[in-house]
């Protein structure tokens, strides 16, 4: 093992104690602060081994320069890493790792949940009460839509997905999928049916996405696809927010296309539009799909975990390939 003092493990950002305590045990480690803005980040580089960073954390070529050839590993905390350019990691023989597993159930159960409070409309009833504007109960006030029996449409049947199917299929309804390949255990335990993108779309009554975004994928649920969901489909997104596109949502939302959305992630975060702010059957969480105690703790130590496999010359846990032919 590594003497403390050694290696220097440059954070971005901030880490848990849960992972900083770990690292600390081994290494040199600075951190740049919630607030770190990139002129900081560059600055603290210079000599880094490895760099912690998250998924607001631009990981490309100017930060790898800074760092210098000593760097061997970036260490996601986050199991997406579309913050993270693999292509420039690959180049310089950098390792690349995120923090898979840890945070399946969580953002499953976000996911859950958001698809409950868009389909009966609980933040709005809420914020109603809280203006004083429930005079009294009215069998046709505040109803929503019921779940039990309704279709769900899994874009991305990965961990997090197939999660979220096992917490769905409680409700009893058809679960359909898309994935690049067949997903057997889906199938079999869950009664998954692999569909395209546009039957999916056609016949889902709640549409959630699970995938990584890629350059590929932006906007993967545009105008024309919303157009193709049916009257009164709710969508969820707790995958990343380049995959939907925000004015698109807004109008289907304002115009009644759609009934509902439940979304965590945003295509400039913090930044949320005001169409969406102001879109009707809408409900807006700030990037928590993770954001439980346990996971995020479990994320800072897998992090560490990495990090010290790495420096230690045992290799990456968690490595997240390069693009395709260029290892
Ligand atoms: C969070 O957004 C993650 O990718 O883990």
């Amino acid at each position: 093992m590594t003497e403390a003092g050694g290696p220097r493990v440059v954070v971005a950002r901030h880490l848990l104690p849960a992972g900083a305590d770990l690292l600390e045990r081994y290494f040199e480690v600075v951190s740049g602060g919630l607030d770190a803005d990139r002129e900081r980040l560059l600055a603290l580089l210079p000599g880094a081994d490895a760099i912690v960073a998250d998924p607001t954390v631009p990981v490309d070529e100017e930060v790898l320069e800074a760092a210098g050839p000593g760097l061997k590993l970036v260490a996601n905390f986050a199991v997406g890493y579309d913050n993270v350019d693999r292509a420039a990691c690959a180049g310089r023989g950098v390792v690349v790792t995120n923090t898979p597993d840890v945070l399946t159930d969580a953002t499953a159960e976000l996911a859950l949940g958001l698809t409950v409070a868009a389909a009966r409309g609980i933040c709005a009833a809420e914020r109603s009460l809280r203006a004083g504007g429930w005079s009294g109960w009215d069998p046709a006030d505040y109803r929503g839509i019921e779940l039990s029996g309704a279709t769900v449409g899994i874009v991305g049947m990965g961990r997090i997905g197939f999660r979220y199917g096992r917490l769905m299929a409680g409700f009893g309804g058809e679960i359909l999928y898309t994935s690049r390949s067949p997903k057997p255990q889906a199938e079999a335990e869950l009664g998954a049916v692999r569909a395209d993108l546009p039957r999916l779309l056609a016949e889902s009554d709640v549409v959630s996405l699970h995938l990584p975004a890629t350059a590929e994928n932006r906007h993967l649920i545009d105008a024309g696809a919303i157009g193709r969901m049916k009257a009164g489909a709710i969508l969820v997104n707790t995958a990343r927010g380049s995959l939907v596109d925000s004015q698109a949502l807004a109008e289907a939302l304002a115009g009644g296309r759609i009934a509902a959305a439940g979304l965590d992630v945003f295509e400039d975060e913090p930044r949320v539009p005001a169409a969406l702010l102001e879109a009707p059957g809408i409900v807006l969480t700030p990037h928590i799909g993770s954001a439980t105690y346990r996971a995020r703790d479990a994320m800072a130590v897998l992090v560490a975990r990495n990090v010290i496999s790495v420096l230690d010359g045992e290799g990456p846990l968690n490595e997240v390939p390069p693009p395709s032919g260029q290892r």
